[in-house]
């Protein structure tokens, strides 16, 4: 298995793969925050030999995941790492009593909607004008049925 929880150890690596993944990346402080004080964080991270090449932030609140961000090393994309830490995630939090997800995803992110959309998320609704780089929309998608999601196979 090479998803494991993310550390603090982890953050300097993770922080970089987040700077290579957006144009709007998260400070450092950001991912430690996540793993020391926030309650509803969840961080997991795909470790190939030691070397961070995926990683996922979700909030649990309530009964509903957020996926805070989620990204793969760009020398290892297509090779389904994105999908098996969002199938763990998910799962992990469905165990939890999950029944909903929601996401925000860039208009302009066709590969990560792609996957999202294989996932069973769909379309929801749109936040104007959501990141301030480009001004570009978010479109929010939802997932329900989380509770079923151990008999899914993905
Ligand atoms: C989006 C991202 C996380 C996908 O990671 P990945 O590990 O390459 O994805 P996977 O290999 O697990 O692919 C899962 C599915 O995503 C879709 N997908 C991934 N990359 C794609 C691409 N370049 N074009 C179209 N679809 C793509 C496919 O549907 C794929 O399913 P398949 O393997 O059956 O074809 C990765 O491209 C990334 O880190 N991008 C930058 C950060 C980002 O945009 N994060 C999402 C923010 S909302």
């Amino acid at each position: 298995m090479s998803i494991r929880r993310m550390t603090l150890e982890d953050v300097s690596a993770v922080a970089a793969l987040d700077k290579m993944s957006f144009s709007l990346p998260w400070p450092e402080r950001s991912f430690r925050f996540e793993l020391t004080d926030n309650p509803a964080s969840r961080c997991w991270v795909y470790d190939l030999d030691g070397k961070i090449v995926g990683m996922i932030v979700a909030w649990l609140l309530v009964d509903e995941v957020h996926i805070a961000t989620i990204a793969t090393h760009p020398e290892h994309r297509k090779q389904g790492i994105a999908r098996e830490l969002l199938t763990y995630a998910l799962r992990y939090m469905s165990m939890e009593g999950a029944v909903t997800s929601f996401l925000e995803v860039r208009e302009s992110n066709l590969a990560a909607q792609e996957m999202y959309r294989k996932f069973g998320y769909e379309e929801s609704g749109r936040r104007k004008r959501y990141y301030k780089d480009t001004n570009e929309d978010a479109i929010l998608m939802t997932l329900t049925g989380l509770e079923s999601l151990n008999s899914k196979n993905y």
